[in-house]
């Protein structure tokens, strides 16, 4: 069973990607969701049709949750979880920092994951229990242990309540201490390149289980570590995120929740 899932797992992932490098700076719709500069394109739903077509054509009763077409639930215990771009707003602006992300749930427990920006040619994959790839590289965390020469990376939500503090503030906190973060644009890539060891952690507020689950797994697999801000285990249903190498976890649990 298992290689049938991850053959259509691949199949609908590559499918998809060829679809967003075809169109990638292009010429293509470009529509606003809710809140400014939430953007959806005619590629994103084109390349969400495409993946929910082969799924639905080899496992007609599986679930499926999908960032445009919402949740399409079955009696079955496993679930599709798909982001058909992430990095929308980088892909109608043509940088080339997006992918397309498909996560397989069985129950709670996540069994297979992919990530693949096509213009990079980069495809990361993992499966519970047998480790992650990039391409053909079997992939790990960094190592470093020195929190003072970590690199990081964030992403902040389109909106925010006024009623809390802003993830600008935690932000704040990071660039104050001189640690260099970066700010790319797509939190599965964001994830992976933890999960490859080029970033050495990931904080982010209010994602959504279509932008974490396969990267998620990804980062598990690759060595890492990921939980809420509270530094209890992790759901992709979480609305906070923070992936490390394991080794600078606590500092960043500290600095998010300004505590020493
Ligand atoms: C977005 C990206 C971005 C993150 C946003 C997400 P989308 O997903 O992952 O990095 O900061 O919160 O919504 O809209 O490009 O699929
Ligand atoms: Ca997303
Ligand atoms: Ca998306």
């Amino acid at each position: 069973m298992t290689e049938k899932l991850k053959e259509v797992l691949l199949q609908a992932t590559k499918e998809a990607g060829a679809i967003i490098q075809q169109y990638f700076q292009g010429s293509f719709q470009v529509d606003n969701k809710e809140g400014i500069n939430n953007l959806v394109t005619e590629v994103d739903n084109h390349s969400e049709k495409r993946i929910i077509e082969i799924i639905r054509e080899h496992f007609p009763d599986h679930s499926i949750i999908s960032e445009e077409a919402g949740e399409l639930i079955q009696d079955s215990p496993y679930q599709w979880i798909i982001d058909p771009i992430d990095g929308t707003v980088n892909f109608a602006h043509g940088i080339p920092i997006c992918c397309v992300s498909i996560g397989l749930k069985f129950g709670n427990d996540l069994l297979l994951g992919t990530v693949y920006n096509p213009m990079m040619n980069e495809l990361f994959f993992a499966e519970k229990g047998k480790g992650a790839y990039l391409n053909d590289r079997k992939i790990s965390v960094s190592q470093k242990t020195d929190f003072r020469k970590a690199c990081l990376v964030t992403g902040f939500p389109y909106k925010w309540p006024n009623s809390t503090e802003h993830p600008i503030r935690v932000f704040e906190r990071f660039i104050l201490e001189g640690l260099p973060v970066r700010r790319l644009g797509s939190a599965a890539i964001d994830l992976c390149w933890v999960a490859c060891g080029r970033f050495d952690g990931f904080w982010e507020y209010n994602l959504s289980s279509w932008d974490v689950a396969a990267g998620y797994l990804i980062v598990q697999e690759a060595g890492g570590v990921i939980t809420n801000f509270d530094g209890e285990p992790y759901s992709v249903f979480d609305k906070q995120t923070l992936a490390t190498n394991g080794h600078i976890h606590e500092n960043m649990l500290q600095l998010i929740r300004n505590k020493s």
